[in-house]
């Protein structure tokens, strides 16, 4: 990627190329949250642990990036057994039965096996017989766009109710011998079930743009059709996760700053409505200089990357959980949702809870 494609992504990303229609001009129905739930794997993977896998120290792992540890999925775990466990936590607190469910959409780059979908797996395991569903890849964004897309099929009256998951088994991708990458990345799921006319939790609005020129700057490079997996590759490590941290900082904190400021103003709002901001959780210096940009407290930021490090399209949806199910949030609040990550990819996403 050349230097001028990178600044341009990170100085003025996204004016004039996007679609920026507001969800509530072609909305039919109104759609709400019924329900959230979530797993982590039981195994902890400390920054002491990390130490002694490569040459890092806590301390580091903790002043550039907020991280004290996070949780991975022994053996016989893989990114179904925690989509399906959080499924359930989601489908159970929204007082439907898993035969209610018509449509599951599930968020992940890390499926069990690139197909058959992890939904169909969600779907079998749950019992979920009426449902149609499949997975949705859009990197750490994944859970946003499985929220705008399930959202729109329930407003536009496809499907009565939907199960979003963003679920993730990083740790199957992450090179742990190499410090650069191996002290980011935790496994999880978060989950939640939508409705229409629920009468409350309702959904604002999604706001999601990607831009192809940013490809190289988070992938995995081998594994795909372009360079399907060999021994050769395996010996390079090409089916680790690669990344260039310091372009995504800047990439991430414009974006999160950008796509908040747009979504707040064409709805009416300013950063000083929102009573809850959840930004993925990728690095808690990223959170600090968007949110002291954007304005808006840190008693006010949902974070717990200090916990699970990023977990990717499950970032989201399991820091909502935590924070419903520890009743951090009061009807009425105005919550706003904001990801960025591989492709590049970003978008927000409001709530009126
Ligand atoms: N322990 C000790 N030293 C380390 C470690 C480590 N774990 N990792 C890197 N270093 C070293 C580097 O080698 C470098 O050394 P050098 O100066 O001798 O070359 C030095 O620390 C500084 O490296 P930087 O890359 O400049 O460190 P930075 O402060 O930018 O932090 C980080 C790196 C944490 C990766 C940061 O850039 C970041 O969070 N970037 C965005 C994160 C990201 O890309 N997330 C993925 C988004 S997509 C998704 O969510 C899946």
């Amino acid at each position: 990627m050349s230097t001028t494609d990178f600044d341009r992504i990170a100085d003025q990303p996204y004016e004039s190329t996007r679609v920026r229609r507001a969800d509530t001009e072609r909305r039919l129905r109104r759609v709400g949250l019924l329900g959230t739930g979530s797993d982590v794997p039981r195994t902890v993977l400390s920054n002491s642990d990390l130490e002694r896998m490569v040459e890092t120290s806590d301390q580091w792992i903790r002043e550039r990036t907020g991280m004290r540890e996070r949780r991975i999925v022994g053996p016989d775990q893989a990114t179904s057994d925690l989509a399906i466990a959080a499924a359930r936590r989601a489908v159970e607190q929204a007082g439907l039965a898993p035969e209610d469910i018509e449509l599951i959409v599930v968020a992940t780059v890390t499926p069990d096996t690139i197909f058959p979908p992890v939904a169909c797996q969600v779907q079998h395991a749950l019992g979920a017989q009426r449902a149609a569903g499949f997975d949705l890849s859009a990197a750490c964004s994944g859970f946003l766009n499985a929220l705008m897309t399930a959202d729109s099929l329930i407003a536009g009256g496809t499907y009565d109710n939907a199960l979003v998951i963003g679920a993730e088994v990083l740790s199957s991708i992450t090179d742990y011998e190499n410090r650069n990458t191996a002290v980011l990345f935790g496994d999880a799921a978060g989950a939640v079930v939508l409705g229409a006319e629920t009468g409350q939790r309702e959904i604002i609005d999604h706001l999601v743009g990607i831009d192809g020129s940013g490809q190289d700057l988070i992938c995995l490079p081998a594994g795909g059709s372009r360079k399907p997996a060999s021994a050769e590759t395996v010996a390079k490590g090409e089916h680790f996760m690669q990344l260039e941290g310091r372009k995504v900082f800047k990439f991430a904190v414009t974006a999160i700053c950008d796509v908040v400021g747009e979504i707040l103003a064409r709805n009416g709002y300013t950063i000083d409505d929102v009573d809850l901001l959840i930004p993925h959780q990728a690095n808690l210096r990223i959170i600090e200089a968007a949110t002291s940009k954007l304005g808006i407290d840190s008693n006010r930021v949902a974070v717990n990357i200090e916990r699970f490090g990023n977990t990717s399209s499950a970032s989201i949806p399991l820091a909502l959980d935590e924070i419903v199910r520890g009743d951090r949030i009061q009807p009425g609040d105005l919550v706003c949702m904001v990801t960025f990550g591989g492709g590049l990819t970003w978008g927000a996403s409001l709530i009126r809870w």
